[in-house]
């Protein structure tokens, strides 16, 4: 089983993005042979500053290394490394139909803001699936706002097999029930992640950079206590039970705490007796229990530039090689191979 997912790097992680995101795509590369890439092409439709767009990919390669993403056994690269997603993505625009991107959420979302979109905006999903129909992918762990985009990816696969490959059936896209040919792109399959249960912010609205609510993952050990001190309690008195939906101190300790240690916090809860300082100073520490070690690593990798550059290197590597057979039969489909 091939998994792969691309990453758009926005900035600094939260608990939000580890808990709901990197955790569980970094836990895949046990699962088969997985790919993660930085889409910084996707990036560049927002991000107009060179420096920023450097800081910004490299950031998501350390925050991945330093959270346990293993490069001898995932591979980790950037998308501008590759020159056949650009080419795949033309190919592609050939069958896309305006009508199927005019629907695109992205884009859409757009135009409701009042902006004009640009041609990348527009065709964004065809990047994407261009992104992931070049190295084969049959599964891509992704969040509930791209799922649209796997739906795309799929119509764009079918349509590339149905214009170029002759015989090719969609109702039969491997041709094991009919023997009609296999189509050249294989159809992905999207894995929405359940356990995205949404972690709270310390206004205890869904964590999100937008809302300025955000614990962050790798800030100075300075800010991550501003930011927990700072969660908003509510003026239930010290002895008094505790309201658990009143404030986001009780989910996000069940995100880190052993289970022996979240019975007895719970019970302190429903029978009071502690006030909510106490609940921040255990949240504190159990933050820097669970992550120091990747604090630690992530300050090591930034030390150590050269080989992060290598990991991405060797990732893009690895991944043409993958992608090179796909792309030999998507050119000799076209008919822009080069006769042998
Ligand atoms: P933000 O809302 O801070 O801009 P992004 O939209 O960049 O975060 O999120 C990147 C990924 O992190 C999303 O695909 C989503 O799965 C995950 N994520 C973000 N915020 C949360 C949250 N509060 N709870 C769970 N998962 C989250
Ligand atoms: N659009 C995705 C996001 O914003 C990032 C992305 C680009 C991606 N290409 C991909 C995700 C391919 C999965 C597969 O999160």
């Amino acid at each position: 089983m091939r998994i792969l997912s691309g990453i758009q790097s926005s900035g600094k992680i939260h608990l939000g993005n580890y808990f709901g995101a990197l955790r569980q795509f970094i836990s895949l590369q046990d699962e088969g042979e997985s790919l993660f890439f930085i889409a910084n092409h996707h990036a560049l439709t927002s991000v107009r500053s060179a420096a920023e767009m450097r800081s910004l990919t490299l950031d998501v390669a350390l925050d991945f290394l330093a959270l346990g993403l293993d490069p001898r056994r995932a591979v980790l690269f950037r998308q501008s490394d590759i020159p056949e997603v650009p080419e795949l993505f033309w190919y592609l625009s050939t069958v896309a139909p305006m009508g199927l991107l005019e629907r695109a959420h992205s884009y859409k979302e757009k135009l409701a803001r009042g902006f004009s979109p640009e041609l990348g905006i527009f065709t964004y999903p065809v990047l994407m699936a261009a992104d992931i129909l070049l190295y084969g992918a049959d599964v891509v762990p992704v969040g509930k706002d791209q799922v649209q985009h796997l739906e795309i990816t799929r119509d764009l696969a079918t349509k590339f097999n149905a214009a170029f490959v002759p015989g090719y059936d969609p109702k039969d896209p491997t041709g094991e029930a009919t023997g009609a040919p296999r189509g050249v792109l294989k159809l992905p399959e999207a894995r929405l992640e359940e356990s995205t249960a949404v972690v709270p912010g310390t206004d205890n609205a869904k964590m999100s950079k937008s809302y300025k609510n955000t614990i962050d993952v790798f800030a100075d050990d300075a800010a991550v206590k501003k930011q927990i001190m700072g969660i908003k309690t509510d003026s239930t008195p010290v002895e008094a039970p505790k309201d658990p939906a009143a404030t986001p101190l009780l989910p996000l300790l069940r995100l880190f705490a052993a289970p022996g240690d979240l019975a007895e916090l719970e019970r302190t809860f429903r029978e009071g007796g502690l006030g909510w300082g106490h609940y921040k100073v255990k949240l504190l520490e159990l933050f820097h229990a669970t992550l120091d070690p990747a604090r630690a690593r992530r300050r090591e990798l930034t030390d150590d530039l050269g080989h992060v550059e290598a990991v991405l290197v060797d990732g893009a590597r690895r991944a043409r090689a993958i992608a090179a057979p796909i792309i030999d039969d998507v050119r000799r489909a076209v008919g822009t191979a080069r006769p042998s």
